[in-house]
């Protein structure tokens, strides 16, 4: 018999706490944030999902996923870096997590993807953050699926409620949704300090 919880309550529960400290700690996050904080958030999140992108979504999805739409964040931020002035060889020199999550089973796979998928949902109240500091630039990250981002997160429920029908799957699913979000958070918080880090050397001495 199909047991009460749903995965996607696990997946929320298991990640709440961490969606509120990320959303507290990340500058673009801020209400007066600007062009600058957005650049940053971008090359962030790019040298995060770069580790894993292809191998997430190359992997067996259910065909309701509509996996190979889903694959092409990366060259999202790679359109907006580029209109916002960064040519190839910064691009190709952008510093990466190096982050690898396993992903050899369909729950390990819906609980990265719940991250991934989800972070889009945000787009539209950072746009709105954004929207004086980028006047009329719209990033292709911030416009996501556009007009179909219900269905696109619609059919993502769907899908991981059909696969992750056991305790154990949601939980699987669960622990890896939780992990990724603590790796992003660790790897926001290092490109944080390293930039810290730049600004003070750049201040000339005041003695
Ligand atoms: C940058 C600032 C961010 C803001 C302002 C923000 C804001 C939001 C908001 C308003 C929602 C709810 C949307 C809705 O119910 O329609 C949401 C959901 C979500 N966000 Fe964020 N977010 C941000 C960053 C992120 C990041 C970096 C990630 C992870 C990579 C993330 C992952 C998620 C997830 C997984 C959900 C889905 C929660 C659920 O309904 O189960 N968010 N976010």
């Amino acid at each position: 018999m199909r047991e009460t919880a749903t995965a996607l309550s696990e997946l929320r529960s298991a990640t709440r706490a961490l969606h509120e400290q990320l959303e507290a700690s990340l500058p673009v996050a801020d209400a007066n944030a600007g062009r600058e904080e957005f650049l940053h958030y971008l090359q962030d999140m790019w040298g995060w999902l770069s580790g894993f992108e292809a191998q997430l979504w190359q992997a067996e999805w259910p065909s309701g996923m509509n996996a190979a739409a889903r694959d092409g964040k990366l060259a999202w931020i790679e359109t907006d870096l580029r209109a916002a002035g960064m040519a190839g060889a910064a691009l190709a020199s952008l510093p990466q997590a190096g982050y690898r999550p396993a992903l050899d089973t369909p729950a390990a796979r819906f609980g990265v993807a719940y991250v991934i998928e989800g972070a889009q949902l945000g787009g539209r109240v950072l746009g709105r953050t954004l929207a004086p500091a980028l006047g009329d630039w719209t990033p292709r990250w911030l416009q996501g699926y556009g007009e179909e981002q219900a269905r696109y997160w619609q059919a993502f429920i769907r899908c991981a409620e059909s696969a992750l029908v056991t305790q154990e799957a949601r939980r699987e699913a669960a622990a890896a949704a939780a992990q990724a979000f603590s790796s992003l958070a660790a790897w926001f918080a290092q490109r944080q300090r390293m930039r810290a880090g730049n600004e003070v050397r750049r201040v000339p001495d005041a003695a």
